[in-house]
């Protein structure tokens, strides 16, 4: 049986791909207190209430995913979600199938008290466990194999993200899945011609961001460059790649309160991390859309929206 492992105060690994924190010098690029034996700048801790805020505000496309994920893992024993987070996807996880043990993974541990805090809040403790240390090589703390092992958006923060799926691959049982988000499309929050500034703010932003995400890969120890060919990777991993689907997350506008927070403060970040690289015009554009007084901010304007996808690869171990 998987249990509680708090013995390392894990890393957090750098930037990802304007999907949200942890991705794109946005939200996930921020600096301070490390934990661990951290690469780059990101402190995940500090980042828990916008981890959990996303998480939350993406719960539609999570579920989309589990529904998808059970005609494949109908009845999992044990489902890992390895990089988890402060743990709302794991205790959704938890939620879709009541029959399984859940074991979230991370590499910061203060993420996974907030996972446990969650997981007792929701009545799920009698089968939530946590297992704090560095990724893959914590999941050798595991009792037993995963019958599922879900890895969302914490792979692209390995060095090896090869040997990585070996080790996922590993840790199943004969025909368990290893369900793997990584891509997809990028948020979207505006139009294209947002009525101040150049047209096409976002585009240039999320240009910015892949470089960021690029040097993140880059820098890690011991990187490893790869095509990310994730059917190709899994399938050299020695599992049988059974599906690529990419989940919608579509909130038009009027957007909520929750989701005009996530958006205002995703963009923050942004001006915070990356306003450097991009031009003076873009810049003062995104410090009007961030000032509460301006009537075309993201506080006020009414054309704000929240549109994003994400790609789940599939795979079993072969029985
Ligand atoms: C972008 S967050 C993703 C969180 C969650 N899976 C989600 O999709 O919202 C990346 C997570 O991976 C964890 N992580 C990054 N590198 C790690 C490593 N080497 N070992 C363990 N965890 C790591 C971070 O602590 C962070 O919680």
């Amino acid at each position: 049986m998987a249990h509680d492992h708090r013995h390392h105060d894990g890393p957090g690994h750098g930037p990802g791909h304007g999907h949200g924190p942890g991705h794109g010098a946005g939200p996930g690029h921020g600096a301070g207190d490390r934990h661990g034996h951290d690469h780059t700048d990101v402190d995940w801790a500090e980042m828990a209430p916008l981890l959990e805020a996303q998480a939350e505000l993406y719960t539609p496309l999570y579920r989309q995913a589990m529904a998808w994920l059970a005609q494949e893992a109908a009845d999992p024993g044990l489902i890992v979600d390895a990089g988890s987070g402060p743990g709302v996807v794991s205790c959704l996880f938890a939620d879709a199938f009541p029959g399984a043990r859940v074991v979230a993974a991370d590499g910061a541990a203060p993420l996974l008290e907030r996972a446990a805090a969650r997981a007792a809040r929701l009545g799920f403790t009698d089968r939530f466990g946590t297992l704090a240390g560095d990724l893959p090589d914590a999941l050798g703390e595991l009792d037993y194999p995963a019958d599922l092992l879900w890895a969302s958006q914490s792979l692209h923060h390995l060095a090896d993200q090869r040997a990585a799926l070996a080790a996922f691959g590993s840790h199943l049982a004969p025909g368990g899945t290893l369900a793997v988000l990584e891509g997809g499309l990028p948020a979207r929050f505006l139009p294209r011609d947002i009525g101040i500034g150049r047209p096409g703010l976002q585009d240039r932003i999320r240009a910015v961001e892949a470089d960021v995400f690029s040097g993140m890969r880059a820098d890690l120890p011991g990187t490893v460059a790869e095509t990310e060919d994730w059917p190709a990777m899994l399938t050299a991993a020695g599992l049988r790649h059974t599906g690529t689907r990419s989940f919608l997350l579509d909130l038009p506008a009027p957007l909520s309160d929750a989701a005009r927070d996530y958006v205002t403060t995703t963009l923050s970040r942004l001006r915070e991390q990356l306003g450097e690289s991009l031009d003076a015009d873009d810049r003062a554009t995104l410090d009007r859309l961030l000032d509460p007084g301006d009537e075309v901010g993201v506080h006020r304007r009414r054309d704000l929206f929240l549109l994003v996808a994400h790609t789940v690869y599939t795979a079993v171990r072969p029985g």
